[in-house]
């Protein structure tokens, strides 16, 4: 039955193709419970009531990309447009430093406006101003050699989501230009260079099939990434899957529990999108197994301008300090953040 496949699970840290699919679309909500709290319990025998913070700076919502289910794809000609200068972000990791971040994530569009020269500069600025930060990246699909170039000006993380693990899967969410095989060498070189790499995908994306959250799972396995970024897919209403349904929840629960389960050490954000389908989404994620939490630090003018999926969370001027925000949630359900740069520790079990 399903409980014994959760314990299986815990022990194993895997479980066969037809073991995930039969937990997968036969779980009970009170065998969804016992996974959960088995997930949580394995979380906090790792971290203890520790949440790792890391400041998002969104520093351009440009991109040459065509993501069929992202708001700042290539073709939405309704987004004002809008690049953080290298004065701006640092002083977005300046109120950050204060408010206690030790990992700045600059995330951003594919947008040649910033060079790999630039990049490199804003790096290196960065780590010689708070050189007990991390810094991570999140800038999408770039040569080996660029990578390389970012790795050794001292960017310490990556974070690229496969999306999905299924080829044919892939090519539905996004244009022929991009493709699975691209996405996964760029993984195994970012890991190959040293960087700390993070994978992950969106729960109920369109198209996806109970089978391709097992090829995820599978994929994630094998892969053993240092961080696993998921949450729901939000659809957009200018994008082509502005009529798609959002992906659930329970699913996205269901997904972070068996994560961590299977990664007990993973670096696990409770994300976002998860905050923004239900109001205690992000508590919610925590008690699943969640241990990281990323408070946006872009100036709360270009935030709105962020907008991959619709209603996003902390888009207004009362979001200008998530991280009180996310402190007062964390600790009400008997968490705290940490002033640390959080880095994956290996572990013995
Ligand atoms: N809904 C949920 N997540 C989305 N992302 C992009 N668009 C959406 C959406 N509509 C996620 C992708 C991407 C990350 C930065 O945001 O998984 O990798
Ligand atoms: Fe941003 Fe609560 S975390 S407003």
């Amino acid at each position: 039955d399903v409980k014994s496949l959760i314990v299986k699970l815990e022990t194993n840290k895997i479980l066969s193709k037809e073991e995930f699919h039969t937990l997968l679309n036969h779980i009970s909500d009170e065998d969804l419970l016992y996974l959960r709290e088995r997930a949580c319990i394995t979380a906090r025998k790792h971290f203890g009531n520790k949440i790792y913070i890391r400041g998002l700076i969104e520093f351009t919502n440009h991109c040459k990309n065509d993501c069929y289910y992202c708001g700042i794809r290539r073709s939405n000609e309704n987004v004002h447009r809008y690049r953080l200068s290298e004065e701006d972000i640092l002083k977005c990791a300046d109120t950050g430093y204060l408010l206690g971040f030790r990992t700045f994530v600059l995330q951003g569009g594919e947008d040649g406006h910033y060079t790999d020269d630039y990049i490199v500069t804003l790096i290196k600025s960065i780590k010689e101003k708070y050189p007990d930060c991390a810094v991570t990246l999140s800038i999408g699909e770039k040569s080996y050699d660029s990578y390389k170039r970012y790795f050794e000006a001292g960017a310490d993380r990556y974070l690229l989501r496969h999306e999905t693990a299924n080829k044919e899967h892939y090519q539905k969410l996004h244009p022929p230009s991009l493709s699975l095989d691209k996405r996964i060498q760029s993984l195994l070189n970012l890991k190959k260079i040293g960087f700390q790499v993070g994978a992950g995908f969106m729960v109920g994306s369109p198209y996806q099939r109970t089978e391709n959250l097992v090829e995820d799972l599978l994929f994630l396995k094998e892969l053993s990434p240092h961080m696993v970024g998921i949450g729901p897919f939000i659809p957009h209403h200018q994008t082509p899957f502005a009529d798609k349904s959002q992906g659930s929840l329970r699913q996205t629960l269901l997904m972070l529990s068996i994560i961590r389960l299977m990664l007990p050490n993973v670096l696990l954000p409770a994300t976002t999108a998860l905050g923004t389908i239900h109001p205690d989404g992000r508590e919610m994620g925590i008690l699943s197994g969640a241990n990281v939490v990323m408070p946006n630090l872009s100036p709360t003018s270009v935030r709105k301008d962020y907008e991959l999926y619709d209603n996003k969370i902390c888009t207004g001027d009362e979001a200008a300090e998530c991280r009180y925000c996310l402190e007062r949630r964390v600790n009400r359900i008997g968490y705290q953040l940490v002033v640390d740069r959080g880095d994956y520790k290996l572990s013995g079990n």
